[in-house]
C-alpha cells in the first residue's frame, strides 16, 4: 500500500491521537517528500555550532534533501550560509564536509568566489558578462548565541520568537568561547521521525543505555511534556533553585509545540554525562554557577535537541537522507582554552554519548524493521513515560496537515 493510491489526509483523519503512526509514515518515498517540502525546506534548521568555524575561510557543508549548503566564515568574521552550486553550470563547489578556504573555487572551470559569495573571477566569459549578477545564492542564517540555524525557505517563518524565549537561558553558556572538542556523524537506518520519537522518551532507557543511566534520571517528567502543561513540585523546586543561582531553568514550550527548554536535573549525585557522573572537564564552559544544575534540555524540531551542562555542550543535528535513513551529528562543545589531557580526557567526556547514540540507532533500525512488517498497526504510547513521543507526533501531524489540507482542496 502506498501513499499514490492513498492519500495522506486520510491518513491523517484516521490517525488515532496517543498511537504511533501508520507505516506509510515511516517508509513511504511520497511522505517523505512531504517531509522535505513541507517541514526540512521551510523551517529554521539547526546546522553547525558557530566554534566550529574557527578562522577566516572556515566552512561546513550539509545536505538538506537535494540542496547542498555552504556555510562559511567571512574576512569580517560574519558566517554566511549559500547555495553549494556554482553559477556557472551548477557544480558543487566545496564537496569535503568542512575545511578551510582563502576563496570559494568551483572545481570545475574555477570560477572564484569572495567568502561573502561575490563572484570575483570567471575566465572568458565576454565583455557582456556581468558578474555582479553571478554571486553565490544566499541562505538565510541566524546565529543564535552561538547556534547556527539556517532555512531554505524564500521567506522564512518567524524565528525571533524562539531566538527571544531561548536567549536567557543559552547566554549563560557562552557558546561563542567554546570549541569543538569531538564531533561524531553517524546514520541511522529508519525515518527521521523514529529517530525524533526514540529521543523524545526515556521509557526505554533503563532496558538500553547503561552507561547515560548513571546520570540521566529516570524520570518521565524530564523526557516528557505532561497533559495539562502542570510541573511536579519536585521540578518546580530544582527550576526555582537554578534561577536563584542565575542560570535560568523553567520549563517552556513554544512555537505551537515545536520547541522546548527546561534545566532538567540529573541523578541525584551526577553533575554531567560520565561514567562516574562528576564534571568531565574541568575549564568550565559558560558561567553556571550551581553544579548540580543538571542539563538544559533544548529540542527544535525537526532538527535539533541539545544538552547545555555547566561544565560542557553537546548539540544533536538531525538530518534525513532518505525515507529509511537519517544522519545524527553529535557535538561535544568545550571552553576553547580548555587543554584535551589536561582539563579534560576525550574519552571519558564522550564516552557516555557514544555508547548512547549506538544504542539508540541500534533501537530506532530494530523498530524500523519492525514496522516493515506488514503485520505491524500502529500501537499505544505510554501516556506516563511517552508524552513528549504523544508530543512530537502531533506537533508533526498538524504541520504536515496544515501544510496538504490546501493541497486537497485545490485538487478537489
Ligand atoms: S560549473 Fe563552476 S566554474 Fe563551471
Ligand atoms: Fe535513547
Amino acid at each position: 500500500m502506498t501513499v499514490a493510491t492513498q492519500n495522506i489526509q486520510e491518513l491523517l483523519a484516521r490517525r488515532k491521537p496517543g498511537h504511533a503512526l501508520e507505516q506509510p509514515f515511516y517508509v513511504s518515498p511520497e511522505v517523505y517528500q512531504l517531509d522535505l517540502e513541507h517541514i526540512f525546506y521551510k523551517e529554521w534548521l539547526f546546522a553547525i555550532p558557530a566554534a566550529q568555524l574557527v578562522k577566516t575561510g572556515s566552512y561546513a557543508t550539509m545536505k538538506v534533501g537535494a540542496y547542498e549548503i555552504i556555510i562559511v566564515k567571512g574576512r569580517d568574521k560574519e558566517i554566511r550560509a549559500f547555495h553549494n552550486s556554482c553559477r556557472h553550470r551548477g557544480s558543487l563547489i566545496c564537496k569535503a564536509r568542512e575545511g578551510q578556504v582563502a576563496k570559494l573555487v568551483c572545481p570545475y572551470h574555477q570560477w572564484t568566489y569572495e567568502l561573502d559569495g561575490k563572484l570575483i573571477w570567471a575566465n572568458n566569459m565576454g565583455p557582456d558578462f556581468d558578474p555582479t549578477q553571478h554571486g553565490l545564492k544566499p541562505v538565510h542564517l541566524r546565529d543564535l548565541n552561538g547556534l547556527v540555524y539556517v532555512c531554505l525557505a524564500d521567506t522564512p517563518p518567524d524565528f525571533d520568537d524562539f531566538a527571544k524565549t531561548a536567549n536567557p537561558y543559552l547566554e549563560i553558556h557562552d557558546l561563542r568561547d567554546a570549541k569543538v572538542a569531538y564531533s561524531s556523524t553517524i546514520v541511522e537506518k529508519g525515518n527521521w521521525k523514529l529517530v525524533w520519537e526514540n529521543n523524545r522518551e526515556c521509557y526505554h532507557c533503563s532496558g538500553n543505555h547503561p552507561a547515560l543511566c548513571r546520570s540521566f534520571p529516570l524520570d518521565p517528567e524530564v523526557a516528557g511534556v505532561s497533559a495539562d502543561g502542570s510541573i511536579s513540585d519536585r521540578l518546580q523546586a530544582h527550576f526555582d533553585a537554578c534561577l536563584a543561582a542565575g542560570a535560568p531553568a523553567q520549563f517552556v514550550l513554544g512555537g505551537h509545540g515545536q520547541y522546548r527548554l527546561a534545566r532538567m536535573p540529573l541523578q541525584e549525585t551526577a553533575v554531567s554525562y560520565t561514567m562516574d557522573g562528576k564534571a568531565g572537564v574541568k575549564k568550565q564552559l559558560g558561567r553556571v554557577a550551581k553544579p548540580d544544575a543538571g542539563s538544559l534540555l533544548v529540542f527544535n524540531y525537526p532538527s535539533t535537541w541539545n544538552h547545555f551542562l555547566p561544565d560542557h555542550t553537546l548539540t544533536f543535528r538531525v538530518t534525513p537522507i532518505s525515507p529509511t535513513e537519517t544522519e545524527v551529528t553529535t557535538t561535544w562543545l568545550v571552553h576553547k582554552d580548555a587543554v584535551e589531557g589536561e582539563d579534560y580526557d576525550l574519552k571519558r567526556l564522550t564516552e557516555v554519548w557514544i555508547a548512547t547514540n549506538d544504542e539508540d540507532r541500534e533501537i530506532v533500525e530494530t523498530n524500523a524493521m519492525g514496522i516493515m512488517s506488514p503485520a505491524y498497526v500502529p500501537g499505544p504510547y505510554s501516556p506516563d513515560w511517552e508524552s513528549g513521543v504523544i508530543q512530537f507526533i502531533d506537533w508533526y501531524a498538524d504541520v504536515l496537515d496544515r501544510a496538504v489540507a490546501p493541497q486537497r482542496m485545490a485538487a478537489e
